[in-house]
């Protein structure tokens, strides 16, 4: 199986959407793995498995554990490692944090939340070759409300400031977080590297969603997520559906069993 490497998804660019998917655990990784570009092992992971309340509660040891499980079943998508809510303050940390994290996932990149102000560690990593995704737009590491970006001139333009500083500091895409949409194409049309949308619109180079969000196992309903299947209504059939036979006792039957 060919793996899918940091240049083709460069190349995609102007040619070709970009799938992405988040993935935390093994059966989810090996299905997305068949079919997306890049799997993402976001900081969502906290809310959407752990029913944390926000993701500045995830850790990075907890992380690390969830992409050496998705990195060791994904064998043709690019792996990004979503580094959690204070572990890149400085270039050091940083550093040394990315360092551990892919020496132990063996993850093919990270992503960092944030513009113009992380640029110096961005470009820090970068040059101890550490490739980069960036994220702009809604950052829930620093975000006190989900609210949509890119309604006024001022938070315009430092969207738009952001994603040109990324793309000076090297990034190879670029995450870009609930934005209107002439936002949206407006940075995609001026960096030379894939954006990758959620919630910011068809003009992205590439889409990314929460797995859990669009196949219905989630209780987060944003406008920007397409449902394509419920996966909370077969769970919760096939639960009742157990019970029930449980206490009917036609559960287990002959075919359930051991004998000598
Ligand atoms: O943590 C995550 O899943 C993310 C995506 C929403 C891009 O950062």
């Amino acid at each position: 199986m060919k793996k899918i490497t940091i240049k083709e998804v460069l190349k995609k660019k102007n040619k070709q959407p970009i799938t992405c998917l988040t993935a935390y655990s093994k059966i989810t990784a090996k299905i997305v793995d068949k079919h997306c570009d890049i799997i993402l092992v976001g900081d969502s992971v906290g809310m959407v498995l752990y029913g944390m309340k926000t993701t500045k509660e995830m850790d990075i040891n907890t992380m690390i554990l969830h992409a050496k499980t998705v990195k060791s079943f994904a064998k043709r998508s690019l792996v990004v490692f979503d580094m959690p809510y204070k572990t890149y303050p400085n270039k050091n940390i940083a550093y040394r944090n990315a360092k551990k994290v892919i020496k132990l996932t063996k993850c093919d990149a990270i992503k960092l939340e944030g513009g113009k102000e992380i640029v110096n560690i961005v470009k820090y990593l970068i040059a101890k070759r550490i490739p980069v995704m960036g994220h702009i737009g809604l950052l829930p590491q620093s975000s006190k409300k989900f609210i949509f970006k890119g309604k006024n001139l001022l938070q315009r333009k430092k969207i738009l400031e952001d994603a040109k500083a990324l793309s000076n500091a090297g990034v190879f895409a670029i995450v870009i977080e609930c934005v209107i949409e002439n936002l949206a194409k407006e940075i995609t049309n001026s960096v030379p590297m894939p954006t990758i949308g959620i919630g910011a619109s068809r003009y992205c180079d590439g889409q990314i969603l929460v797995i859990d969000d669009m196949i219905g196992m989630s209780d987060f309903h944003p406008r920007f997520v397409k449902k394509y299947s419920n996966v909370s209504e077969i769970i919760e059939k096939s639960v009742k559906k157990y019970c029930k036979d449980v206490k009917s006792r036609k559960f287990p039957t002959s075919r359930n069993i051991y004998k000598f």
